[in-house]
């Protein structure tokens, strides 16, 4: 566990794409706070910056201007062995399209993320992935391969990876795009009570209008611009 609280902190963030002589300003002096217990919608059209946004919440891309804290520790200029450890112990990502290890069962793909060395650590770390499991009502799926698994089972299980790890911080970009709409809302309502239970600060990326009503905060990206939406 963590005494984090302010989880993350983007400061007049910027980031410009450069390929030769053209450049594109994807993100221009973004601010955003996200805090343990919160969950943010980021909403926007295509091309607005959303996934830039969160690639560089996660640590996985540097701004071009800005800063970027999480849980206090600034992670601007840190070079990629900090970073990788950073986002290894501090972020999870829930994507589109699951990342599941496909040669690894439910429970096996949940279970790799939590740390342990010695055995009673194992056998502690099995326990909590299929707790985690069967509180994503997948009890019957356990020791499924993600191929004979539904999307929405899929998804379920990639978010029950995304919480046991103990990151502070759970990004997801479009988690329900892959799913149908009774699906997505289930996945959310979920993602959401648990986040909140478990004290992480969450972010989600989406332009499902339904995704909006299970954020206590809905922020609006335009031509990489943030503004708050009401
Ligand atoms: N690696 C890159 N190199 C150059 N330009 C990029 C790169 N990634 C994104 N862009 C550009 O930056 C802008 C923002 O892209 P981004 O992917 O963040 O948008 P998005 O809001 O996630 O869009 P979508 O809803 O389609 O996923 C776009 O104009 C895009 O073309
Ligand atoms: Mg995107």
């Amino acid at each position: 566990m963590s005494d984090c609280s302010l989880v993350l902190n983007l400061e007049g963030v910027s980031k410009v794409y450069r390929s030769g002589e053209f450049s594109v300003r994807a993100l221009d002096k973004v601010s955003l706070q996200a805090h343990a217990g919160e969950m943010i919608t980021i909403m926007g059209p295509s091309g607005s910056g959303k996934t830039t946004l969160l690639t560089i919440a996660g640590a996985l891309l540097r701004p071009t201007e800005g800063r970027v804290s999480i849980c206090g520790v600034d992670v601007t200029e840190m070079d990629q062995g900090r970073l990788a450890a950073i986002r290894r112990t501090k972020v999870g990502f829930i994507y589109q399209s699951f990342n599941l290890l496909e040669a690894l069962s439910a429970v096996e793909n949940v279970r790799l993320v939590i740390h342990n060395g010695s055995r009673a650590g194992a056998a502690q770390a099995m326990a909590r992935a299929m707790d985690l499991l069967e509180v994503f009502g997948l009890s019957h799926r356990m020791h499924s391969l993600p191929r004979k698994m539904s999307d929405g089972e899929k998804q379920r299980v990639a978010i029950a990876r995304a919480l046991a790890k103990d990151a502070d911080l759970i990004l997801a970009d479009e988690p329900t795009a892959n799913l149908d709409a009774k699906r997505g809302q289930e996945v959310m309502a979920l993602l959401r009570e648990k986040a909140l239970e478990l004290r992480r600060a969450v972010i989600v990326v989406s332009h499902d209008e339904r995704i909006r009503q299970f954020a206590q905060r809905v922020v609006w990206l335009e031509d990489g611009r943030l503004r708050d939406h009401h």
